[in-house]
């Protein structure tokens, strides 16, 4: 480490792979790497929260995998072709399959290292019903699994000693500056607890940085993670977006005028649903009969998000702007067991989820779109990779429920492995340092520091999501997409006149984080306004049918002044393995659950 001499000041570390991101994609990398040979202290993985406190452990009710515990007949083609299909095919098939193939050996190293997966009577790792998948495959700790998931990587990485410093924002990468086939050379950004500014010189960089879904008003994350700031860092340095359009709405997010603004978004989980769960308008009718009657609540999260939406906007939603979730049929042991933080969080706000129903409403939850990366991960620019949520490619226009995590330890893997192969080829080839980048950063982020600008942070940002929530919601259309388009110019004009405060105070990050969302927003927007048609989570109210010229996938840049260019660009076909399983059509009987 060394300090340098001009101001601002900053301290530099060389890692020779910095992780930016401590949820499960970020911390299986590490684990990869050092289990390749790279020596623990090349490698450091940074976090903006406490140490175990990533997003990841939101994620509740599985992982998927084709292990085939209940229903044997399953395997990953099946897997793959249900990924595919719900995704409309807009998911790049090698990656797909590459998820669906590696998930069960990803899955049984998890048991090995300890996590503690719901088991059934002869202690095989239990699977359960998840939407839109043809047979029980997801995985799960109770309704905890990423909070187990999580705590087991940590407990790996930790007995393998990979170092963490926990509370760092990264707020640029640093590249060697050319626009195209740019090098990384590091990361910047600073230490949110003291304010000082941190230079990482590294080789490699694995950015592992979340999603987006932040950017809307009722959202199933904190309103500090998920603001975009992977997507972001990446467009900014030459890499590619795709797929941004698609933002997946959970279809039940606990309704804050019942529980409380602090709950309002937050997930009530899909297990809920797949362990039996059935959804009632207020008039008390179980709608899905109406819009999936095969696949009832365990369809897809795009038709049973929109189901409810409708019910809600035609007058038959409850008071409080919601619908009912009851599993109250199911025995109260089977719920404790099988579903206990959801049934502890009601008991603690007066529901008993054992003999009443819950109320919940869509809520913005997953980010389809993310950076282009090939196959190992590596996004267009040189030793820069995005993995889990950071990363485009495995979902499509829709994402599976239990894809997520799958794809946070397959492709933390396969980053990790990458790298690891990278740093084992380049010991002696001299880079070039980021330092001149990174002072003009640390100068511009200090111009920004102590500013006593017209607008709250905190303020814009609340403007942001409402703008994305009524212009770019579970319904779309051009008119409604175009004024979101010229409201985002206003936003931006406000972002560029905020009161920041001091480096380690909220407002400075919420500036930044600001920052981060703004472009996303952007693209989301954008996106969705040439889109027009409607597909997976995409619906164009004045386009409402699929149409096959749009088969193809939207890809965002920032072109040489900085404006953000949008493209298309086909796919590939799947295997003949897949193509085959998506010909036997499998599909999930919901009413076997009965
Ligand atoms: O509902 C849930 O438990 C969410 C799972 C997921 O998004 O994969």
């Amino acid at each position: 480490m060394s300090t340098h001499d001009a101001a601002p000041e900053y301290e530099t570390t060389s890692p020779r792979a910095l992780v930016v991101g401590a949820g499960a994609a970020g911390v299986r990398a590490s684990i990869e790497l050092v289990e390749r040979g790279v020596p623990p202290e090349d490698v450091l993985v940074l976090g903006k929260r406490a140490h175990g406190d990533a997003h990841t452990t939101w994620a509740r009710g599985g992982i998927n995998g084709a292990l085939g515990t209940r229903d044997p007949e399953d395997d990953w083609t099946i897997h793959a072709a249900d990924t595919l299909k719900e995704g409309h095919f807009l998911n790049e098939p090698s990656k797909v399959e590459t998820v669906a193939r590696e998930a069960p050996e990803r899955l049984r190293e998890l048991d090995d290292w300890g996590m503690d997966y719901s088991r059934t009577e002869d202690g095989a790792i239990d699977q359960r019903y998840f939407g839109a998948q043809s047979y029980r495959r997801t995985a799960f700790a109770g309704d905890h699994t990423g909070e187990s998931l999580l705590e087991t990587l940590i407990d790996r990485a930790r007995s393998l000693g990979v170092p963490y410093r926990e509370h760092v924002a990264v707020t640029r990468l640093v590249t060697d500056g050319r626009d195209r086939g740019g090098r990384v050379l590091g990361a910047a950004g600073y230490d949110q607890d003291t304010g000082e500014f941190l230079l990482f010189d590294a080789d490699a960089v694995v950015l592992a940085a979340g999603g987006y879904t932040s950017v809307y008003d009722r959202h199933s994350s904190r309103d500090d993670e998920n603001t975009g700031d992977g997507p972001a860092l990446a467009l900014s340095v030459g890499a590619r977006l795709a797929d941004m359009e698609f933002v997946q709405f959970h279809p039940t997010g606990m309704v804050g005028d019942r529980y409380g603004d602090e709950w309002d978004g937050r997930l009530v989980t899909e297990a809920v649903r797949g362990e039996g769960g059935r959804l009632y308008n207020a008039d008390g009718e179980r709608f899905m009969e109406r819009y999936s009657p095969d696949q009832m609540e365990l369809d897809a999260r795009d038709v049973v998000a929109r189901a409810i939406a409708r019910e809600i906007t035609a007058g038959r939603g409850t008071d409080a702007g919601g619908v009912r979730l009851d599993v109250s049929h199911r025995d109260r042991a089977f719920i404790r067991e099988r579903l206990p933080r959801m049934y502890e969080r009601f008991d603690s706000l007066g529901v008993d989820l054992a003999a009443a129903p819950v109320e919940v409403a869509p809520t913005a939850h997953y980010g389809m779109g993310g950076v282009v990366v090939d196959d190992d991960g590596e996004t267009d620019v040189d030793g820069l990779y995005a993995v889990g949520e950071t990363m485009a490619g495995v979902h499509g226009a829709n994402r599976l429920g239990g894809n997520s995590l799958a794809e946070t330890v397959v492709y933390g893997r396969i980053a990790g492995a990458a790298v690891a192969d990278r740093l084992d080829g380049a010991a002696s080839t001299p880079t070039p340092t980021p330092h001149r980048a990174a002072r003009t950063h640390f100068a511009d982020l200090q111009a920004t520091t102590d500013r006593d600008g017209a607008f709250d942070p905190a303020a814009v940002f609340e403007e942001l999501r409402a703008t994305m929530e009524s212009h770019v919601g579970i319904r779309r259309d051009a008119e409604g997409l175009a004024a979101g388009l010229s409201a985002l110019e206003d936003l931006r004009e406000r972002a560029e006149r905020l009161s920041t405060g001091d480096r380690t105070g909220r407002a400075f990050e919420t500036a930044l984080n600001l920052g981060h969302a703004l472009t996303v927003a952007e693209a989301v927007l954008r996106g969705a306004l040439r889109r027009e048609e409607s597909k997976g989570a995409h619906y164009r109210a004045d386009a409402t049918e699929a149409d096959p010229d749009w088969d193809r996938r939207t890809v965002v840049e920032r072109d040489s002044v900085g404006a953000l260019r949008l493209d298309t660009e086909r796919l590939d076909e799947p295997t003949p393995a897949v193509r085959a399983a998506l010909d036997a059509d499998h599909e999930l009987d919901y009413h076997q659950l009965e």
